[in-house]
């Protein structure tokens, strides 16, 4: 069988040559790397072409993979400034956590966070997720020593397959339930937020989907009562079928990893990693809302449905969050 990999687009020598001409033209604007917008990273035919990536990751198979930006060639600072140009062309960047961050580092703090939730920041697998954004793109800036493989899968997929197999199990998934917040939130908020899993909205399905965060909610939270046993293993069921549809994504360093969350859940496998930190594997993060994203309905997601002062939805909203409007009163 021929393994169709349409989804990998191989950066042109044209292309490349774009991109370094929008770094230059970024690095002598003198502006720090969140200021920097498509004007200041100006981009010719390659714009078009990212426009069509954007298309493809909300109306098309939802993944992308650009490949082969020569990172020997540049230093971090100047990576993450094409990768953030680059996220430009696609979206707006939302906070990733409750300090506000707009660009993530991935990699084994050794924070100690066993079981609670941050295996992004260990050398632990994940488990298959959604990202609270429209779109999670990753720059690969070092792999680790072994392991660590990014592996996605069609929500679409494990959805329709539910419908054709185990119909009864569909209907928790359209149901809210609570999912753990982390801490990231203020004083003000409650630990957890509500939303359901599926939701069909203005003629398009999305899925956002962590069991940890829902399991972890009701385990933390005694005033949530019992879990439901069917949504439980609706859950489960989801987790199964996307180790059975499942891709590995042969992410490679340079390479960039696009997701559209609503249509595809991703995981990683466990890693082992240098004890250097300068040697460790490294990811840059952008937490995406798409140009041409979907509507979304009021009960799906954490933000999902109101846009900020940028025009971003979802991410990780704090009132401490330097980002967030002015005037908005504490609790
Ligand atoms: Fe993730």
């Amino acid at each position: 069988m021929t393994v169709n990999r349409d989804w990998e687009h191989q950066l042109s020598d044209q292309q490349l040559s774009e991109l370094d001409t929008a770094l230059r033209a970024a690095q002598k604007s003198g502006l720090r790397l969140e200021q920097i917008t498509r004007s200041t990273f100006p981009l010719g035919d390659f714009a078009d072409e990212l426009a069509g990536v954007a298309a493809e990751l909300e109306d098309g198979r939802g993944f992308v993979l650009l490949r082969g930006l020569p990172l020997e060639d540049y230093s971090e600072e100047e990576a993450a400034i094409v990768f953030w140009g680059i996220g430009q062309y696609i979206g707006i960047p939302v906070p990733q956590n409750g300090g506000g961050d707009l660009l993530g580092h991935v990699r084994d703090e050794r924070l100690q966070l066993k079981g609670q939730g941050y295996a992004h920041y260990s050398n632990e697998a994940q488990t298959y997720h959604t990202d609270s954004s429209d779109v999670v793109a990753l720059m690969c800036l070092r792999a680790a020593r072994e392991g660590g493989v990014s592996t996605i899968a069609s929500s679409m997929a494990i959805h329709n397959e539910i419908l054709a197999s185990r119909p009864e199990l569909l209907e928790p998934l359209y149901q809210p339930f609570a999912h753990h917040n982390r801490g990231e939130v203020d004083e003000c908020s409650p630990p957890y937020h509500y939303s359901v899993i599926a939701s069909y909205y203005a003629e398009k399905l999305s899925i956002r989907f962590g069991k940890t965060h829902i399991v972890d909610a009701y385990r933390d939270y005694p005033e949530l009562g019992p879990l439901d046993r069917r949504a439980l293993e609706a859950w489960e069921l989801i987790e199964d079928l996307a180790d059975k549809f499942h891709l590995d994504m042969d992410f490679r360093v340079g390479d960039i990893q696009l997701l559209n969350n609503y249509t595809v859940v991703h995981a990683r496998t466990a890693y082992q990693d240098h004890e250097e930190m300068e040697r460790r594997r490294h990811l840059l993060r952008l937490w995406l809302t798409l140009y041409n994203g979907r509507l979304l309905a009021s009960n799906f997601g954490r933000n999902a449905g109101v846009l900020d002062a940028h025009g971003g939805r979802g991410g990780i909203r704090c009132r401490r969050d330097s980002r967030a409007e002015s005037g908005s009163s504490p609790c």
